[in-house]
């Protein structure tokens, strides 16, 4: 989930649901195979697919003759603003890195799966890659050079709901203003300190004080039926607060604990009911491992 409302494009956490399953094997073929065995009808060219481009741009590192087989199972749903590219990318580029007996670094597995990224939002960034890789949160302090710091934080509990509208990342990137006001700007990074310090200290209030962003969710916000009011509720509910999730259309809340983000769940629920939009919803907590890796077979 990137951004974390106040931290666009430089903050981000891995969640522990919901979560893509992928199986990657190792052929003398130089080619990629990819099978997808959900029903989201994504691109099996590995040049148009984010699993593929990653895993391309692995063996043109290596300069050795070799391809993979992978099969995708997606429950994350693609454009729904909790971080699916990055999850492709990131499992393709982790999983790929074992079978190749660790050869990479952590920066550069980063690397390859963020061009996975480009592929999906047109623009490279880290903040989901990182958290995915890394698990828990990530703080991008810098892309050119890569700089990626963790963030320790307390066991909070997430809540999430995907109203089932569309929002492309690239579209939500595109009706975004290129300046901002520097009284805007110094509220911004008032709040990005005030987020991490309240992370690193466990203080929970300057946490939810810290959850504002006055600069990209006024602007994207409009994108989302029913946001104002679900914000309200759910923070009348015990939220500590919460924003929009990644580029939308999901919108997160953290709480404290799972009865609160179970309660703020039924806010979430009232209102799409109420304005007659499809959804999902999760209530879950902070992936600290990242992608995990399972051998099926030595
Ligand atoms: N930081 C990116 C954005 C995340 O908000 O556009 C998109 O996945």
């Amino acid at each position: 989930m990137a951004n974390l409302v106040c931290g666009f494009d430089i903050l981000g956490l891995a969640l522990s649901a919901p979560n893509d399953i992928m199986e990657l094997s190792l052929t003398e073929e130089p080619a990629v195979t990819i099978r997808n065995l959900d029903s989201f009808n994504l691109p099996t060219d590995p040049e148009k697919n984010v699993a593929g481009v990653v895993l391309l741009s692995i063996i043109e590192k290596t300069g050795r003759r070799f391809g993979f087989d992978i099969s995708i199972e997606k429950h994350i749903k693609p454009g729904s603003g909790i971080g699916s590219s990055a999850a492709s990318a990131a499992g393709a580029a982790v999983a790929a890195n074992h079978l190749l007996e660790n050869i990479f670094s952590t920066d550069e597995i980063v690397q390859f799966a963020m061009n996975g990224e480009t592929l999906a939002s047109g623009v490279k960034h880290a903040d989901n890659i990182a958290p995915c890789v890394l698990g828990g949160i990530s703080l991008i302090r810098s892309i050119h050079p890569l700089d990626i710091v963790s963030i320790p934080a307390p066991d909070l509990f997430v809540t999430v709901v995907h109203p089932q509208i569309e929002v492309r990342t690239s579209d939500a990137r595109q009706i975004l203003k290129q300046q901002v006001l520097l009284k805007d700007a110094i509220k911004q990074w008032g709040n990005i300190a005030g987020l991490v310090t309240g992370f690193m200290k466990q203080e929970y209030d300057l946490i939810g004080r810290s959850l504002e962003d006055v600069i990209i969710e006024p602007v994207r916000s409009i994108l989302i039926p029913g946001f104002d009011e679900l914000k309200k509720g759910c923070k009348e509910a015990g939220a500590l607060g919460g924003g929009i999730s990644g580029s939308g259309p999901s919108v997160f809340m953290l709480s404290k604990d799972e009865a609160t983000a179970i309660a703020v769940e039924s806010v979430m629920k009232g209102v799409y009911n109420r304005i007659g939009i499809d959804y999902n919803t999760y209530v879950t907590t902070i992936n600290k491992e990242g992608v995990r890796v399972e051998w099926l077979r030595s």
